[in-house]
């Protein structure tokens, strides 16, 4: 059995000093102010064990990692009849980028481009009662902790400097594929987004993706082959234009989020949690694809 925590342990010493830690997103203004200096790693285990070190226990904006939690959510209420409206293949491009949209008549390559988790968004408002409170209560039920919560001020400084997810959702309504008012979808996914999370309660709450859809309280959301193929866009779509980098680098699915997050598992084995607020230049976390290299490759986990 590997000895976790000290891999963990190595892992941190070697990159807490690190310097190049690439820029913190300030295209929300809101979550400029975060301190690049924070770096965290949590490990929840299939046997019940966890380990972690840095600031695991801080939390940060999730963002875009809340769009696999709303499909999710969204797939067993929509059935396989979401893949008319969302493709499954990678799309190649920054995660906010238009042009095949357009091309391809309002149907976004994957759920996880922003185009995509916009439609699902669209979903859950048909579907839900309140959509907020209700996304918020799953979130909770999942990491099996009542206190995460939406950070208000993060949403609405999204709401005022969104342009190009209104421009998304308005090409999505302008081709029948966006049953809601643009307003109402938004609103919902800036507050999906707006999430704010550590890496214990991320690690938790994605523990039924490593488990066929079973969650930390033993509950099936998910049947174990919408689970299988939950992960498997998470590995060929999760990191949109540098998915390929981060399966050839750490080889798991995974999810990054702009707020520095990313969250990735291995079936059977463990979710991993880890965050570091600076990006690259492709919006996903810097030091965060290093660690993750750095984890499987010193424990020889990964699904390859
Ligand atoms: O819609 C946006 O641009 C953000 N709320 C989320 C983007 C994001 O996290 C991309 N991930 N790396």
């Amino acid at each position: 059995m590997v000895d976790f925590q000290s891999v963990l342990d190595d892992i941190y010493t070697n990159l807490k000093d690190e310097v190049n830690r690439g820029l913190v997103a300030s295209y929300i203004p809101e979550l400029s102010n975060i301190d690049a200096q924070h770096f965290g790693i949590y490990l929840k285990h299939c046997n019940g064990q966890s380990y972690s070190v840095g600031d695991w226990n801080h939390k940060f904006s999730i963002q875009s990692i809340s769009k696999v939690l709303s499909l999710s959510m969204a797939l067993p209420l929509y059935s396989e009849a979401i893949w008319k409206r969302v493709d499954v293949e990678p799309s190649g491009n920054p995660f906010n980028h238009l042009s095949l949209l357009e091309l391809e008549n309002g149907i976004p390559r994957n759920p996880l481009i922003n185009a995509g988790a916009i439609v699902i968004a669209d979903v859950l408002v048909s579907h839900l009662k309140n959509p907020k409170q209700d996304f918020l209560n799953y979130v909770r039920d999942l990491a099996n902790d009542q206190s995460i919560d939406y950070n208000y001020k993060v949403a609405a400084s999204e709401k005022l400097t969104g342009y190009t997810n209104y421009a998304a959702a308005n090409l999505l309504k302008a081709y029948n594929n966006l049953d809601n008012d643009v307003d109402e979808v938004l609103d919902f996914y800036f507050h999906q987004c707006s999430l704010e999370m550590n890496c214990q309660q991320l690690s938790n709450a994605f523990y039924l993706f490593a488990n066929h859809g079973i969650s930390l309280q033993q509950k099936q959301y998910l049947t174990p082959s919408r689970a299988k193929r939950i992960n498997a866009i998470m590995l060929t779509c999760g990191f949109y234009d540098e998915a390929g980098e981060f399966a050839f680098e750490v080889g798991l699915p995974g999810k990054s989020g702009v707020g520095g997050g990313i969250v990735s598992l291995l079936p059977n084995h463990f979710t991993i949690a880890v965050w570091s607020p600076g990006l690259n230049e492709k919006g996903n976390s810097l030091l965060g694809m290093q660690a993750l290299e750095q984890f499987t490759t010193k424990t020889k986990l990964s699904i390859f």
